[in-house]
């Protein structure tokens, strides 16, 4: 069929199954190029695997590491005239590359929350791998079925206290508009919030790993968090998802006592704000990004999700003498050039500055509207969106 991108609002209803594999052979590129990460994982499972920092956590991993890995996620398969899900393609052109490469890779497509999932996935490294020495944590969700009560939660994006009032964009039509973000209604919210996007599920992968003997000594854990400038503050960090953020990093200090009598370390690692299905649903965000990426680029320190999972594991979690560098709350940094003052000065200013008017020439909408539909297999030149093309592709290990 015939694939062309469908939006609702910030959502891409359609994906192209050879721009997204594209896409990934783009990525696999750049690790290649970068080189091996010596002493890096060798078999390792990441949960939230198919798009945004967990398949490019993945690719890094394998491409870089040489490992064996196992993929959770949770997708649509292509069906007959119904093209799959971006995320579904990514994976089926990552196992596909894998395989011709001679590494190990099989996926699991279901509800990471479950114990379900959990179980199967147990039962696959029992019997294809034994241990895994590195466990990625990249869901991004906007709800949870918990698996013990049965209680079905949704997170909120809301400001605490007051209301938030700024700017935002529509990255569509580029039209820069003030919005008013109703602060949260209860503490309910919040622990809405927490129960989906907090520690609690990564927490209970790290028990049920343990406890079935799956983990190798010294395993390690990652999860990610966002901090960001205060400017985004009221949504994001102060915001009921930085609540969650909070608890997230506060169970690394839970896991660390699990995984203790096998040696086992768990991190958090802040990353870079970057344009993925999550971060789009997050109103001001991607004017910050659109910004932010126009700095970055004209200074030669923009990463992408690739590079940011290589260099997380190469210069962080990897490194030749083994030590890991923390800042003073005990995460890792890969947002350290975003943050960077000379950086965030910068964006600031042109933060005071954007109208609609000014948009397209002080801002990377550009960037941030090429890199959206990048996500979903679209606008790459070496692809003829005219074609016909099969939309029925599969993911050989499902
Ligand atoms: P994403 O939306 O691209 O990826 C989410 C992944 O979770 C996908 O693989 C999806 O299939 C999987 N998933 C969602 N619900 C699932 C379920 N019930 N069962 C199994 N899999 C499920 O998101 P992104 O942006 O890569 O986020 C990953 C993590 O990185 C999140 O913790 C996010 O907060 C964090 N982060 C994101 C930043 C950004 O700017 N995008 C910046 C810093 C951290």
């Amino acid at each position: 069929m015939i694939i062309k991108p469908r939006t609702r609002g910030f959502i891409c209803l359609t994906a192209h199954p050879e721009g997204t594999a594209l896409n990934i052979k783009n990525q696999i590129d750049y690790v290649r190029s970068k080189g091996t990460i010596a002493n890096g994982p060798k078999k390792v499972l990441v949960i939230g695997a198919s798009t945004g920092f967990g398949i490019s956590s993945r690719i890094a991993a394998a491409f870089g590491s040489g490992a064996a890995t196992i993929g959770v996620f949770f997708e649509k398969p292509a069906a007959e005239g119904k093209p799959g899900t971006a995320g579904w393609y990514n994976s089926a052109a990552f196992e596909k590359e894998a395989q011709n490469a001679g590494l190990y890779a099989k996926s699991i497509n279901g509800d990471a929350f479950s114990d379900e999932i959990k179980k199967q996935t147990i039962d696959l490294i029992k019997k294809d791998l034994g241990t895994v020495d590195l466990v990625v944590y990249s869901l991004a969700s906007p709800r949870r079925t918990h698996p013990k009560t049965g209680v079905a939660y949704a997170s909120v994006l809301k400001p605490i206290g007051q209301p938030f009032e700024n700017k935002t964009v529509d990255f569509h039509s580029g039209v820069v508009s003030d919005i008013t973000i109703n602060p949260i209604d209860s503490q309910e919210d919040i622990d809405n919030t927490i129960a989906v996007m907090g520690g609690e599920d990564w927490k209970f992968w790290m028990e049920d790993l343990h406890n079935a003997g799956v983990l190798a000594d010294n395993v390690k854990t990652v999860a990610y968090s966002y901090i960001g400038p205060e400017l985004t503050f009221p949504i994001y960090r102060n915001g009921t998802i930085g609540q969650a953020k909070n608890d997230l990093e506060a169970t690394t200090g839970t896991i660390n006592n699990i995984l203790k009598d096998i040696n086992g370390q768990a991190f958090v690692s802040v990353n870079k704000a970057l344009v993925t299905q999550s971060s789009s649903a997050i109103p001001v965000v991607p004017l910050y990004i659109s910004l932010l990426y126009k700095v970055m680029k004209q200074k030669g320190i923009h990463e992408g999700t690739i590079e940011q999972m290589y260099r997380l594991f190469k210069e962080r979690m990897y490194t030749e003498n083994g030590e890991i560098a923390l800042d003073n709350e005990g995460r890792i940094r890969v947002d350290d050039w975003e943050m960077r003052d000379d950086v965030q000065a910068e964006v600031a200013q042109l933060w005071k500055e954007a109208t609609t008017e000014n948009l397209e020439q002080i801002s990377d909408i550009e960037g941030y509207r090429n890199d959206f539909f990048n996500l979903f297999g679209f606008n790459f030149n070496e692809i003829n969106y005219d074609a016909d093309t099969n939309e029925v592709v599969n993911i050989p290990s499902i």
